[in-house]
């Protein structure tokens, strides 16, 4: 079998463990030719590839980022470049693709797949949103690093008496904020899901300073919504490809909490440190795992699925019925959890 692989969409750490997966199975298992295409389908347009092997995956294991590069380009951008791609697909006699990718590059999969590309997902996002999985690869990685540098924060606070604001990236959802803000022991954390009201914020930071505690670390997810009418903010910008850019909202947030407050706020955005660096364990695992899934799935000719994480165990969903155009969001029970911690 000639099987292309690619890694689409923002990075994150563990796809490179992914990658070397599938290239041992492949070469060892399978006796497969592997194609790793650059910079996801921009890659494939331009017919810019590599073969990979044992030997040219070695020592990638614990590199964040990824050997192949990535990028956002789907063959849907450009009229003309769906076709270029069944082109390259046929005349390099590729059987099908393992995609790497979070939730646009998914469900760009699941259509490819039913324009009659062959395709199978790995789901990878730090932001762990792609539905049909309990978790993608890279956020156990990010989370590690946003727990951590909670810690960190607890000791400025409480030397200087203060409300840190650490904001988290995540999108629509707030997955990164919680598991790391309950891990951190955050007094609030403030998701998507929950529209949140300034003024009771403010109150509660109050009343904990009033009772003497000393530090207020307060989680923001970088999607997080004022409940209407309670706090305006400015709108969103929207990117190249009409995704919303999230980031700023703890900019904004922490001076108005100081202003209602009296509490000098401080406000720390971590950005991008969330998605570099090497994988934790569990993320290594995850995405080897999953590398070894996606091959066995291409060799059971079951196109169209991606492998996903549930209750631990490995398994398949289809990406038209479980994946396309769905994003997954905090649950009620995580939801509770977090109203229950925040004191
Ligand atoms: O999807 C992962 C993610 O890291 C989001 O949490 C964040 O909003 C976004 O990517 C930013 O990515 P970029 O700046 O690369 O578009």
């Amino acid at each position: 079998m000639r099987v292309g692989i690619l890694t689409s969409g923002g990075d994150c750490p563990g796809l490179n463990a992914a990658i070397r997966a599938v290239a041992r199975l492949a070469e060892r298992t399978y006796g497969d030719e592997l194609i790793g295409f650059i910079d996801a389908w921009k890659g494939v347009i331009e017919e810019r590839s590599e073969m990979l092997d044992v030997s040219s995956c070695r020592g990638i294991l614990p590199r964040g980022g990824t050997i192949l590069g990535t990028s956002r380009t789907t063959p849907y951008q450009d009229a003309g470049a769906l076709d270029v791609v069944r082109e390259v697909t046929a005349r390099m006699g590729i059987d099908g693709y393992i995609v790497v990718g979070g939730n646009g590059s998914l469900s760009c999969a699941a259509r490819l797949q039913r324009d009659g590309i062959n395709c199978i997902g790995i789901p990878k996002t730090i932001d762990n949103d792609v539905a049909g999985t309990g978790r993608s690869v890279g956020f156990d990685t990010a989370v590690s690093i946003a727990t951590e540098a909670i810690g960190r924060l607890h000791t400025t606070a409480e030397a200087h008496d203060r409300v840190l604001l650490l904001e988290v990236m995540g999108r629509s959802a707030g997955h990164v904020a919680v598991h790391s803000g309950l891990a951190g022991g955050a007094a609030r954390i403030l998701i998507p899901e929950v529209p949140f009201d300034v003024a009771e914020t403010a109150d509660h930071i109050a009343r904990r300073h009033r009772s003497g505690r000393q530090a207020t670390i307060i989680v923001v997810a970088e999607g997080a919504v004022p409940a209407e009418g309670t706090w305006e903010i400015p709108d969103y910008q929207i990117d190249q490809f009409g995704h919303r850019r999230f980031g700023g909202l703890a900019n904004l947030l922490g001076p108005e909490l100081e202003r209602r407050t009296g509490i000098e706020a401080r406000v720390t955005t971590l950005g991008y440190v969330q998605r570099g660096g090497t994988p934790t364990a569990y993320d290594r695992v995850l995405a080897t795992r999953f590398g070894v899934a996606a091959i066995e799935a291409a060799h059971d000719g079951d196109w169209g699925s991606m492998v996903s994480e549930n209750g631990g165990l490995i398994t398949r969903v289809s990406m038209a019925d479980e994946v396309e155009n769905r994003v997954k969001l905090v649950d009620a029970e995580m939801v509770g959890i977090v109203d229950q911690m925040a004191f």
